[in-house]
């Protein structure tokens, strides 16, 4: 019988998102220090640094929401094999208005167009009000977003993904003011560096790569390949070292 099933999926990343275990080290010492009881984590995937964090806060309870079943299944198997499942919940659903919160320690990582329904750039003051009105006095958010390292140019732009444009994201500076304005302080300022954005990119695709090796009659190999080939042209020619990925760690502010 044909195998139809395509390549297996992100089984390389620890985390989605440009994020080393150092640096999650570090943030979990930091944002543990204050003892948050309850932890969110809006556009969760499979939680990975929501998990960490319940490790390391004895009693604390979590509650992650996504709409990728996928995610959210391998984010309860690892739950339940660290034995976390009596703390944590992985919830199908919408972050657009979610029906969870407030909580002590809000995470938001690579996710924040989960949270409203406006467009780039407008996404990110949206974001950040919502994210704003589900943190309590005392509490902190942890704010994984994108920003333009520098203007990209026309060419890195058309490299992009389809309709890429100069205005989708803020500058670092932009993005610490918008924080601002929407009612935070910003404790910690922090962005990916180029070897976790290349760990990030490599293992992302790689699945794609080892089985495309692996299979090369297999009905899904040519669209595969396209896909891959796309994906990894927009990286390489469009927005490596461009397109950053800063991690704030925030705190509210009447
Ligand atoms: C880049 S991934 C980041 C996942 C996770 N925060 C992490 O850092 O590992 C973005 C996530 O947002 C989720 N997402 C997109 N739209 C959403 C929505 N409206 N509500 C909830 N999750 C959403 C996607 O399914 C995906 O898991």
């Amino acid at each position: 019988m044909t195998d139809i099933s395509g390549p297996p999926r992100l089984t390389h990343l620890t985390f989605h998102g440009p994020l080393s275990e150092n640096r999650s080290d570090r943030m979990i010492r930091r944002l543990t220090t204050p003892a948050p009881v309850t932890v969110l984590d809006l556009g969760c995937g499979w939680g990975e640094l929501m998990l960490r964090l319940l490790e390391a806060l004895p009693g604390a309870t979590g509650t992650g929401i996504d709409l990728n079943a996928d995610d959210l299944a391998r984010g309860r198997a690892a739950a339940e094999a660290r034995g976390l499942a009596d703390r944590v919940r992985f919830r199908q659903e919408s972050a657009v208005s979610p029906t969870v919160g407030p909580a002590d320690l809000v995470l938001c990582l690579g996710a924040s167009h989960a949270l409203t329904e406006a467009q780039p750039p407008e996404h990110t003051a949206a974001a950040l009000r919502a994210l704003r009105r589900l943190v309590p006095p005392g509490g902190r958010v942890l704010l994984g977003e994108t920003f333009w390292q520098r203007p990209p140019t026309p060419r890195e732009l058309s490299a992009m993904w389809p309709g890429a444009d100069g205005t989708e994201f803020h500058d670092l500076a932009g993005l610490v003011d918008l924080t601002i304005a929407a009612g935070f302080r910003p404790s910690w300022i922090e962005t990916a560096s180029p070897a976790e954005w290349e760990d990030f990119e490599s293992g992302y695709q790689s699945d794609v790569e080892e089985w495309l090796a692996a299979h090369p009659g297999h009905p899904l190999a040519e669209q595969t390949r396209e896909r891959v080939d796309r994906h990894r042209s927009a990286w390489l020619r469009g927005y490596r070292d461009v397109m950053g990925m800063a991690y704030l760690t925030l705190v509210p502010v009447s």
